[in-house]
């Protein structure tokens, strides 16, 4: 008898949740109401560099370059993916490009695409100085340009896609855990009592 081809250890996901989106996509916020939801810690992985580094993502570019930012982004996607403890990360707008981090991506655990358009990035981002890539001129330009040829790689990645930008919070992480649940996660039922706020009161956030 043949044995299959592929060993499934080779092919399982991790136990993560990935979201994964374009800058201003919301990826922060959700991943924060997602782990109160999902009593899951969540981290967001340009903290985690910043952290490692010391210095804020706009430092990292002014003084180390865009590369070696890139590279910082794939030595902490195989991190996550030797994290065995369920937790959901939040990834960088540009991590899924990288040709190399796609396959990472994807071993790390399902990946959520939160979706948006250029002009609700633009809406949400105008005024904003914290993303290097969009000082510039003409940021919408700019914006239509990356989430033209990201679009793809984001797809790529995904096993869910949900669009974000003109619905609540609310109703993107609704959206999401339906989804989760369709693909047979087993989602807590969270009864809110008066004094829980979710933004602030049960949201675990790792140190
Ligand atoms: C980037 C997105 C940023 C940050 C860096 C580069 C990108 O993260 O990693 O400024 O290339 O899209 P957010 O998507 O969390 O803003």
């Amino acid at each position: 008898m043949y044995k299959k081809h592929r060993k499934n250890s080779e092919y399982s996901k991790g136990p993560h949740l990935i979201l994964i989106g374009f800058m201003g996509s919301g990826k922060t916020s959700i991943g924060r109401g997602l782990s109160y939801k999902l009593r899951r810690a969540f981290r967001d992985t340009d903290r985690m560099i910043e952290e490692k580094e010391g210095m804020s993502i706009s430092e990292i570019f002014a003084s180390k370059g865009e590369n070696a930012f890139r590279q910082m982004e794939t030595e902490v996607l195989r991190e996550i993916r030797d994290d065995r403890i369920g937790r959901i990360y939040s990834l960088g707008g540009g991590t899924p490009v990288r040709m190399e981090n796609q396959p990472l991506i994807k071993k790390c655990g399902t990946v959520c695409y939160l979706r948006i358009t250029a002009e609700e990035v633009y809406e949400r981002l105008k005024g904003d100085t914290t993303r290097p890539l969009l000082q510039c001129d003409d940021p919408l330009s700019r914006i239509r340009d990356l989430i033209a040829k990201r679009g793809p790689a984001y797809e790529r990645c995904a096993d869910i896609i949900v669009d974000t930008g003109s619905i609540t919070r609310d109703k993107v992480m609704e959206t999401v855990l339906e989804k989760l649940r369709e693909l047979g996660w087993d989602i807590p039922v969270i009864e809110k009592t008066e004094n829980e706020n979710e933004d602030t009161g049960d949201q675990r956030t790792e140190p």
